[in-house]
């Protein structure tokens, strides 16, 4: 049985952490229970975010093992080693599908059957480590993706045009990571083709500003790790987001990460793309029109992962 207000995080670093502070806060569930292998840690998480509840819902949040995770309908799973400064997010890999050699197997012998959102990077990897080793549906695994570089280039955008973020309906696709990019050919304002909106803000030179905003999007992380060593703000939030999502049953389109079957002749591979999500994880992916040269990078970005996969022992 799934209890439907219940929400797992496992891994109580700082991603973890905040990510459980913004579900603490988000009143969409009445039971958290966070999981670390440093059990004072996830005590202490726990007692600190608890103590927020008067200000938020009642719930309840405690400290537990594996054991508690079978009733969950999400588990978020942001355990593994962090990037340090000059790390690329692929660096990570054999680390952090060592450490998910420990936790997805456990996950499974609970008999859970929820959602499982994994966060940890890189997390397109371990998307699809997750999808292997957990026997779960591969609708009901899902990547974070590029739902939080998504965020970035919109609130760039959005800045750029002097515009709600929110009304800006553009994605960054493929990797999260070095090869991700975004689709402009599809980016919209409003109803507007992003070029048109541009040109109406004052701003005619598209391939420059194109250029400009999606490196610092595909930089944000390494700036922020460089000055502050670490990212968690803005993944909680997309946590809180993609949970949403599937709690509220929203049918939004999210570009998490999810395993390709055909898409744009992708297959055995979990990459982001725009992906319409319920209740019950991943409901069809949205094959948004890309160009030519957007087609490429996608491809680019599935060769970079799967090259890495293929090195990879699961
Ligand atoms: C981020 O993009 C490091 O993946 C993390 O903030």
């Amino acid at each position: 049985m799934i209890n439907d207000r219940k929400v797992a995080v496992v891994g109580c670093g700082f991603v973890g952490s905040s990510s459980a502070f913004a579900l603490m806060q988000s009143g969409l569930f009445s039971e958290m229970v966070l999981i670390d292998v440093d059990t004072r840690r996830a005590e202490g998480e726990a007692l600190d975010i608890v103590h927020g509840v008067p200000f938020a819902s009642p719930m309840k949040i405690y400290a537990g093992t594996y054991d508690d995770v079978a009733d969950a309908a999400i588990i978020v799973v942001t355990a593994g080693a962090a990037q340090k400064p000059g790390e690329t997010r692929l660096d990570l890999v054999n680390k952090n599908v060592g450490i998910f050699k420990s936790i997805i197997p456990q996950i499974r012998e609970s008999g859970f059957k929820g959602i499982l959102l994994v966060v940890a990077n890189p997390v397109d990897v371990l998307t699809y480590a997750a999808i292997r080793m957990s026997g779960l549906p591969e609708g009901r695994v899902i990547g974070s993706g590029t739902v939080l570089d998504t965020a970035r280039l919109k609130y760039m955008l959005g800045e750029h045009l002097d515009v709600d973020p929110r009304d800006v309906h553009a994605y960054i696709m493929g990797e999260h990571g070095d090869s991700e990019f975004a689709a402009w050919s599809s980016a919209m304002v409003a109803g507007v083709p992003l070029n048109t909106f541009c040109e109406m803000r004052g701003h005619r030179d598209h391939k420059a500003a194109e250029a400009r905003i999606a490196e610092n999007v595909k930089n944000s992380a390494y700036e922020i790790i460089e000055k502050k060593r670490a990212t968690y703000y803005g993944i909680a939030m997309s946590v809180k987001r993609i949970c949403t999502a599937i709690m509220r049953d929203e049918d939004c389109v999210l570009p998490v990460s999810s395993l390709m079957v055909g898409e744009y002749g992708l297959n055995d591979i979990a990459i982001s793309m725009p992906t319409i999500i319920g209740k019950d994880g991943v409901v069809c992916r949205v094959p948004v029109a890309l160009s030519d040269d957007e087609m490429e990078q996608l491809h680019g970005s599935a060769d970079a992962l799967k090259a890495i996969i293929d090195q990879v022992d699961f």
